[in-house]
């Protein structure tokens, strides 16, 4: 369990998809949220505090987590989907998964931290929610960039968690596969998780202090089979 009795957070992309299921259900457990959004006049929460952030623009990641100076619970949501494939894909959308995913989640977190760090420096714990995937460990060609993306972003966020566990930072990782938002919009409605259901489950799996949460039953079913050789 999460020793945290107060929570202020902050979730990137929260004006739209899963990131707004956050800062709602945030709100709805007596959390003060800040609600990331690159244009902050697009978040239509009631009880948030909307904050420009690009994650990927490190001078609006610096402003941000100079106004949003008492978060002690981050949820590192925002993402892209470009479909881009490594090889034929376009080289920029190879490039923007990886700033996104990789380079601006950690961008936040590198924020973040000392601002964690003051917030706890009086007692309690903070912690650090990342959202990856089910392609996080499954590469398909046909996602190939953002699976890189995901890959990349699931090992820094293990390092990461060795690095913070011993300063009172819990860091966890959600891995999904498809939820019912903009970003998989073609996908037939059958196939995809509703992301109100994802998120709660993602938030009490962050404050019961687990590592790695498993959003639904196709993402259970790819990590079961991690060990077997690929075909
Ligand atoms: N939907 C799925 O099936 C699925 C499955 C597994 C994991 N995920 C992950 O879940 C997370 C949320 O995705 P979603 O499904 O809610 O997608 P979405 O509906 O497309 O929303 C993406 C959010 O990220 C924001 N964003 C993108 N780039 C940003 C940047 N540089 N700076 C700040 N915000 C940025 C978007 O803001 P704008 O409105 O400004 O574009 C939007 O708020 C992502 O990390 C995604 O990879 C999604």
């Amino acid at each position: 369990m999460t020793n945290i009795e107060h929570i202020t957070a902050l979730v990137t992309g929260a004006n739209r998809g899963l990131g707004k299921r956050f800062a709602e259900q945030l709100v709805a457990r007596g959390a003060k949220v800040y609600a990331g959004a690159r244009r902050p006049d697009t978040v239509d929460i009631p009880g948030v505090i909307p904050i420009q952030l690009d994650i990927t623009d490190p001078e609006s990641v610096r402003r941000a987590a100079e106004l949003a100076g008492d978060v002690n619970v981050l949820v590192n949501n925002a993402g892209v989907s470009t479909r881009a494939g490594l090889l034929d894909g376009a080289f920029e959308d190879v490039h923007l998964e990886m700033d996104t995913h990789f380079f601006g989640t950690l961008g936040v977190t590198r924020a973040f931290v000392p601002v964690i760090e003051r917030s706890i420096a009086g007692g309690g714990g903070g912690a650090i929610l990342n959202v990856l995937s089910v392609l996080s460990w499954f590469h398909p060609a046909s996602s190939g960039a953002y699976s890189a993306a995901k890959a990349a972003a699931w090992a820094m966020t293990d390092a990461v968690r060795d690095e913070l566990a011993p300063r009172g930072i819990h860091v966890a990782a959600l891995h999904v596969g498809y939820m019912d938002t903009d970003m998989v919009s073609d996908i037939p409605a059958d196939q995809k998780t509703d992301p109100a259901v994802v998120a709660e489950l993602a938030l009490d799996g962050l404050l019961s202090g687990a590592t790695e949460i498993i959003g639904d039953e196709l993402t259970r079913t790819v990590k079961a089979q991690m060990s077997s050789p690929r075909a």
